[in-house]
């Protein structure tokens, strides 16, 4: 066919190809001005965009373009910028105290998102994701304390833990009064029924008058003679509508005859200072922290 003739087509004034099917002729339209001059600009892009920027593999890596641009190299420099902010602000944060931490805004909020992310990973477990705690271990978003809720305290209690395995662990026992025998089980009965009281519910009066003295004698020490408790020891109060181990009657009575005592482990061997005190300043920021 290609020594066909130019040929017009009549109807539309276009030369034709010269293809022809059954009477049906090809038209040779030409492609638009403006897309062939879109299409030769893509070309001269891509050469312009070979030179500047990396592009072709080749054999030992590939060409660099002569603006040397590497998108690596840039998440490295800005990954360096932020490690140095970082140390920056635990130098600034390792220096100040739990008071300091707690005025200053850009500290306070670098306490409160470290500690946040140390506390799922270290204390949710026990304490729930949310610090609202469960049987057996302390909600610590409330105004209730077992050993103190100050900065201070707080921080203490994460480094050395209660009845942990740390020398200065917070400790005490609350004595077994039922397992070990020490009281009879009518006066634990009896105790329990005072307990009762204590928490502003009602409670068998009989009980109650003849548990007094005996509360004084074997209770008082660690939970007050008004039953207010005593956080040198842990020793909760049991006036107020909180309870660790539960506020029923068959609870309050496992409590006096097994004397359980919980266990909070020592964080002073497993995270550095730096992410103790982050956990102190986010614990006292849930709610219930004591000035
Ligand atoms: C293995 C379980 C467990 C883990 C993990 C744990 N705790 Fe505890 N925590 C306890 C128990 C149990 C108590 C209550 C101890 C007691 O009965 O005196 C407690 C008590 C506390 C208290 C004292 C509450 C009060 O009322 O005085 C604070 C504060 C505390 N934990 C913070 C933390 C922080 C912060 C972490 C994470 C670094 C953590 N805990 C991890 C079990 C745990
Ligand atoms: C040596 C100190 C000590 C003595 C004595 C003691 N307790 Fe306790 N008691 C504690 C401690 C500490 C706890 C908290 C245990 C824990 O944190 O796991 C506790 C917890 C309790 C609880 C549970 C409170 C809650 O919030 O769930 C009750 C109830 C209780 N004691 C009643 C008594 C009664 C009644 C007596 C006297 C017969 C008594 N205790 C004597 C130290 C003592």
């Amino acid at each position: 066919m290609a020594d066909h003739k130019k040929e017009i087509d009549q109807h539309s004034g276009t030369e034709t190809t010269g293809h022809e099917w059954d009477g049906i002729r090809e038209l040779n339209t030409p492609l638009p001005r403006w897309w062939l001059w879109v299409f030769y600009a893509t070309i001269l892009w891509a050469f312009g965009y070979w030179i500047l920027y990396p592009a072709w593999p080749t054999l030992t890596g590939y060409t660099h373009g002569i603006l040397n641009q590497s998108q690596r190299d840039d998440v490295t420099k800005a990954l360096a910028a932020l490690k140095d902010q970082r140390q920056q602000a635990a130098a600034a944060f390792s220096n100040a105290s739990l008071q300091q931490i707690e005025a200053d805004p850009n500290l306070f909020t670098f306490a409160r998102e470290a500690g946040k992310s140390a506390f799922g990973d270290n204390c949710a477990t026990c304490h729930g994701s949310g610090a609202q705690g469960s049987k057996g271990y302390p909600n610590l978003n409330d105004d209730v304390w077992l050993w103190g809720g100050k900065l201070d305290d707080i921080q203490h209690t994460i480094q050395v833990g209660v009845r942990s395995t740390n020398p200065e662990t917070r400790n005490s026992q609350m004595p077994a009064f039922g397992r070990d025998k020490l009281l009879e089980p009518a006066q634990i009965d009896d105790l329990t029924e005072y307990v009762v009281f204590l928490s502003g519910h009602q409670a068998n009066q009989a009980a109650v008058t003849r548990a007094q003295p005996l509360f004084k004698e074997q209770c008082a020490v660690c939970h007050g003679d008004d039953g207010k408790g005593n956080r040198e020891f842990g020793a909760p109060n049991l006036t107020d509508k909180e309870w660790l181990y539960g506020g029923t009657r068959a609870d309050i009575h496992a409590q006096i005859v097994n004397g359980r005592g919980g266990v909070m482990p020592t964080w002073a061997s497993r995270l550095d200072p730096v992410t103790i005190k982050a956990l102190a300043v986010y614990v006292h920021s849930l709610g219930g922290g004591e000035q």
